[in-house]
């Protein structure tokens, strides 16, 4: 059997002889070529280098191939030369968001939203092994059994966690997540993730300074979002934003950006997003924004909410609106300081004004789904007002999700606040009658 059929085989015994093969091919590269020189090249010049040489010695040594089998060969060898095997042309791929290998035989990639399990794996486990070890060690980690665990971002910006035997059951299993693409708002409103109209009473919020709290479940597009809100913050104004890894991409100009710090291999020097919420109201920052709260960094947020540092922006993953008032509250308990339920319900009723909750439908379409303003008073259980939700058709054939997003008229509250910020509000968000002061 040739090589020409064992390329084409995609079953795991295929996979494996082609995989031995490219092994063959890229040990002959690293024979023929001088490593200092490539030390020089970019990564593109030095793929160019590599696929000549390759070339060269396929002509030489190799089996008689067609022009497209040729390429694809001389594409894997230098894919693992480059050193990270199946995954460079993935990495290399801008339509790919999200990478996960569950092993060396399972590589899940997810494209527009939606999952598709790949062909191609690593030739073994040692391979993978390799691979991780290599994508660890640009950011100085390392992961083996006495540290299982990693999460790090690379130099251009992707989010790797790598999760070894024996805590994964299934080998090595490392999840690569793109760095998100910054949309603007009026991107997300022409692919349908909320209306118009409500994008332009957001700004309004945004600029009148109220603080909000995007929502939601993993990956149904939070940050996106809060990049997309703070586009609305005036370039007059000081931002300073917090995040585990920083995934914010902010247009405006007088922007500082911190970023926490996890523990080193001894476990010292770790710098979580609460020592930089504290340590950001030292900064006189205009705005506070946190790519997530996941812990005791809640109070501090809420606090600064409430001690001038209006217009601040914060995402937390829930499930829902409601849900999200929860999590908010659980988090905020975790702090060192024991404050009673109450006063945690006080400090949040009185901090937060708008909750966005987003949601990842099922055909992959991310979408506002709801939007609540926190309505209640002091000494209250908290109250929330929808003033939009999105309302889904029933599925059709073709699984697309669609529907519309209906309006509610914002609390009298709200709106005069609005007014008073000289913010216009939308017909559609008119305000509820009968409520008082109506004109
Ligand atoms: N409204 C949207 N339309 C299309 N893609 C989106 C939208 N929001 C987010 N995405 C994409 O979905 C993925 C997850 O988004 P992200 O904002 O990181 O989610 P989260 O912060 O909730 O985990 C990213 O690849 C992002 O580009
Ligand atoms: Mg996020």
């Amino acid at each position: 059997m040739g090589l020409r059929n064992r390329l084409e085989a995609k079953d795991g015994t295929g996979r494996q002889t082609a995989g031995a093969n490219v092994a063959h091919w890229r040990a002959r590269l690293l024979e023929e070529i001088n490593l200092d020189d490539l030390a020089a090249l970019d990564l593109t010049q030095r793929r160019a280098r590599l696929e000549k040489v390759v070339g060269h010695i396929l002509t030489r040594e190799g089996p008689v191939l067609s022009t497209r089998e040729r390429a694809v060969l001389i594409r894997r060898i230098v894919d693992e030369a480059l050193g990270l095997g199946v995954l460079e042309p993935l990495l290399a791929d801008p339509t790919v968001t999200e990478i996960m290998v569950n092993g060396p035989d399972d590589i899940y990639i997810e494209r527009a939203g939606n999952l598709t399990r790949l062909d191609v794996g690593f030739a073994s486990e040692g391979q993978l092994h390799q691979t991780i070890d290599r994508i660890v060690a640009q950011v100085n980690r390392r992961v083996d059994e006495s540290s299982p665990m990693v999460d790090a971002r690379l130099p251009t910006g992707e989010r790797v966690n790598v999760i070894v035997p024996p805590l994964s059951l299934v080998g090595p299993v490392m999840t690569i997540r793109r760095f998100p693409r910054a949309y603007q708002m009026h991107e997300l409103v022409s692919r349908g993730s909320l209306d118009g109209p409500t994008a332009e009473l957001l700004s309004a919020f945004v600029r009148a300074r109220l603080n909000m709290v995007v929502t939601g479940g993993t990956g149904s597009g939070k940050t996106t979002f809060l990049n997309a809100l703070s586009g609305f913050v005036p370039s007059t104004e000081r931002i300073v934003t917090i995040e585990d890894s920083a995934e914010l991409q902010l247009q405006q100009e007088h922007v500082v950006r911190l970023e926490s710090r996890p523990p080193n291999i001894e476990g010292e020097g770790a710098v979580t997003i609460r020592d930089l919420v504290r340590n950001s109201l030292r900064m006189r920052p205009d705005r506070i924004i946190v790519g997530e709260v996941r812990g005791a960094e809640t109070l501090d947020m809420l606090q600064a909410m409430n001690t001038g540092h209006d217009g601040s922006l914060v995402t937390v993953h829930a499930n829902s609106a409601e849900d999200a008032v929860y999590r908010l509250e659980t988090l905020a308990s975790m702090s060192e300081v024991k404050i009673p339920y109450e006063a945690v319900r006080d400090q949040i009723a009185n901090a937060v004004d708008v909750i966005i909750f987003l949601e990842r439908a099922a055909d992959g379409s991310r979408r506002v789904k709801e939007i609540e303003v926190i309505t209640s008073g002091r000494r209250e259980d908290i109250r929330l007002t929808g003033i939009m939700r999105f309302e889904q058709e029933p599925v059709g054939g073709d699984r697309v999700v669609r529907g519309t997003f209906a309006h509610s008229p914002l609390p009298r509250e709200l709106a005069d606040r609005l007014l008073l910020g000289g913010e216009p509000i939308p017909p559609m968000f008119g305000v509820r009658a009968g409520n008082g002061s109506a004109p």
